[in-house]
């Protein structure tokens, strides 16, 4: 379910794949060919939250936002597997964040980085480039070896053959709702609530 809130329509790109239980809500942008899987929540209702092209955010993931504060921005080919749970943070482009990770506002996960599963990263984490995150709080452990890179970069391009497969046995592409007099988000004014 695609809905406005406040007059902020999402901005949803081309041949993007939203399941019909998940809600995306208010001012959130999707890049072309990500998908969005069942039971998600993407509630762009106290600041504005980014999905660059590409990425997918599988069963039960949670994004919000801190009001007026931190926004989510996640970047292109960015994977989050089941039950992640974001909230004001920054994920750059390729980064694969495991089941069940929590990470928290101010927090940025640097390019192609992987976060195990089951990992919290707290207020402000700040993870370089092509390294594993883990942990309970979590920590930098290392750069990622050639068999994790091959993990972080599998799972993308296997999310977009998945969409177009739902798509093949008429599950609906995406499209953001028409409404009258729809309204610019946040980064353009509107106030936060
Ligand atoms: C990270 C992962 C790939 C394991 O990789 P690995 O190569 O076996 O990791 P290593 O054995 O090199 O571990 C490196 C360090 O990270 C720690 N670690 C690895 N996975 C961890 C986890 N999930 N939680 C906490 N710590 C973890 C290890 O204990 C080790 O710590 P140390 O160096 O202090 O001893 C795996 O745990 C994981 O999270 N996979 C992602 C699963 C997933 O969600 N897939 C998505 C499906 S769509």
């Amino acid at each position: 379910m695609i809905r406005a809130f406040q007059g902020i329509v999402p901005r949803v790109g081309a041949r993007v794949f939203v399941a019909d239980s998940a809600l995306v809500l208010g001012d959130v942008e999707i890049g072309e060919d990500s998908s969005i899987w069942f039971n998600c929540v993407v509630r762009g209702d106290v600041n504005w939250i980014r999905i660059g092209a590409r990425a997918n955010v599988q069963d039960m993931c949670c994004i919000h936002v801190t009001n007026g504060k931190w926004p989510t921005v996640i970047g292109d080919e960015v994977s989050l597997a089941h039950n992640v749970m974001l909230h004001g943070c920054t994920l750059e482009r390729g980064v694969l964040v495991g089941m069940s990770t929590t990470i928290m506002d101010g927090a940025v996960v640097g390019e192609g980085c992987l976060v195990a599963a089951g990992s919290l990263l707290r207020e402000g984490f700040q993870a370089p480039p092509h390294t594993l995150v883990a942990g309970w709080p979590a920590e930098v452990k290392k750069d990622l070896t050639p068999a994790q890179r091959e993990l972080v970069q599998g799972i993308w391009p296997r999310y977009i053959r998945y969409k177009e497969a739902y798509f093949a046995d008429g599950w609906p592409v995406a499209e953001a709702p028409r409404i009258p007099d729809p309204r610019p988000g946040f980064r353009e004014g509107h106030p936060y609530p």
